[in-house]
């Protein structure tokens, strides 16, 4: 209970205090006003003021999805403190101050409608008012940066390529000095020199093989000197195809990197952090842990591995400074496709590794995990009601179109 408690109250002291009501008031109007206003409420009584035109009936009703949208992105986007937030939030207040001058003076006769009116367009005004002037709260260039959070060295697994080499990149710009470990030593230091070159942090590079047993170990004893504030798990593979057609030396590989690897480096550098009192440690995980894959078995199963191994420790580390999350991304433009042998075509709607990194820092330290975009959140959460068959007869139809047929 008590970190229930402490949770909730981190997430509140994010904001002011009267920001933290008009997030709840926005939550209450898109959860329980606007769905009744919408579903419940007679067409022939309904009414709706926008900048002080008034609108009746089916007009009025026709204008109600659009204010149901309105608060639920106003609660999502003081919830996550939204940078898109400013200065619509501001715009949006003034209007319903000016929709507040309308009602009275159109109900209530004489001039007592026109003093209520202005009285009731106070409190909004002054919301308005004071939703213009924190701009700079919602401005995440404001917030501290990574280096200044946690620390100044990180440690990113599979940097030589894609999700990665995005991570170091953030991580530098933001003074993060980078230790890169991967198999391919000319990337990593193609990579290390470009970090050095424009953003002025240290390097180094650990060519390592994080599929082999000795493997994870001998990467946390190449880092044993350095203060490692940052741990991204994030190398991994994937092979697409019919599990008995797959090797079993690869499928063992496959789990030993993606799995293993991240545990034994977990195990090895997060009780530094623990006594340190501060520090990150990130697993890329994937929508792919979130149902089974069939034609995808072993990996979907060792993202599953990830995605509950990173959100258990967020619960165990909760009190402790070190912040956890498991990442969920969809289709990524990496090279992890050709590596897989998957053929994604129309069905990928690939997102940047950029946007996967920028959705980690904007989520770490707030919540467990998080799938990478609006499009990952649905893919992620629309088979919740979904029967286990059903659910994996259709992973299974949708990993069919993207396996080469003589992997099937
Ligand atoms: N791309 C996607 O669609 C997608 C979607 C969801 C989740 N993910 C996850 O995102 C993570 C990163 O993948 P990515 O998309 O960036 O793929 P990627 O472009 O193929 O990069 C994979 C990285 O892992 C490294 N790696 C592979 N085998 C390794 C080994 N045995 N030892 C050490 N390093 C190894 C690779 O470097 P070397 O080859 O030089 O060793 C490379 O740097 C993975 O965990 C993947 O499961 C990817």
């Amino acid at each position: 209970m008590e970190r229930i408690k402490s949770w909730i109250a981190d997430r509140l002291d994010e904001r002011p205090w009267w920001m933290n009501l008009l997030m709840a008031f926005s939550a209450f109007m898109a959860v329980v006003y606007m769905p009744w206003d919408m579903f419940v409420k007679p067409m022939a009584v309904d009414e709706e003021v926008w900048f002080g035109f008034i609108l009746h009936g089916p007009w009025a009703k026709a204008t109600e999805p659009l204010h149901w949208a309105i608060y639920a992105l106003g609660a999502y986007g003081f919830w996550r403190m939204s940078p898109w937030m400013w200065p619509w939030a501001a715009v949006y207040a003034l209007q319903v101050a000016i929709g507040m001058v309308v009602w009275p003076i159109v109900y209530l006769e004489g001039g007592t409608g026109l003093v209520l009116g202005l009285a009731a367009t106070v409190p909004f005004g002054a919301i308005a008012l004071a939703l213009w002037n924190a701009g700079d709260l919602f401005d995440a260039d404001n917030r501290p940066s990574l280096r200044d959070r946690y620390g100044s060295w990180a440690l990113v697994t599979g940097a030589s390529a894609g999700i990665g080499a995005e991570f170091a990149r953030r991580l530098a710009a933001d003074g993060v000095s980078c230790v890169l470990v991967a198999r391919r030593r000319e990337k990593l230091e193609e990579l290390a020199a470009e970090l050095v070159r424009h953003h002025g942090v240290e390097t180094r590079v650990v060519e390592a093989d994080l599929s082999t047993t000795t493997g994870p170990e001998l990467v946390a004893d190449a880092v044993s000197d350095l203060e490692i504030a940052i741990l991204v798990n994030n190398a991994g593979v994937g092979y697409v195809g019919r599990f008995d057609g797959q090797d079993t030396g690869r499928l063992r590989e496959m789990v030993q990197l993606n799995c293993t690897a991240p545990v034994v480096l977990t195990s090895r550098l997060l009780p530094a952090m623990v006594e340190r009192r501060r520090g990150a440690v990130i697993v890329v995980a994937s929508v792919a842990g979130r149902q089974p894959l069939p034609l995808h078995a072993v990996y979907s199963a060792t993202k599953a591995f990830d995605l509950l191994f990173g959100e258990a420790l967020w619960v165990e580390l909760g009190e402790s400074g070190v912040d956890v999350i498991s990442l969920q991304p969809g289709p990524v433009a990496t090279e992890f496709e050709a590596v897989a042998g998957e053929q994604r075509g129309d069905a990928g709607i690939e997102q940047s590794a950029e946007a996967v990194v920028q959705s980690c820092f904007e989520s770490l330290g707030r919540q467990p995990s998080v799938p990478t975009s609006w499009v990952n959140w649905v893919r992620a959460n629309a088979n919740r009601a979904v029967p286990r068959s059903v659910m994996a007869l259709l992973a299974g139809l949708a990993m069919e179109a993207q396996t080469p047929e003589d992997k099937r």
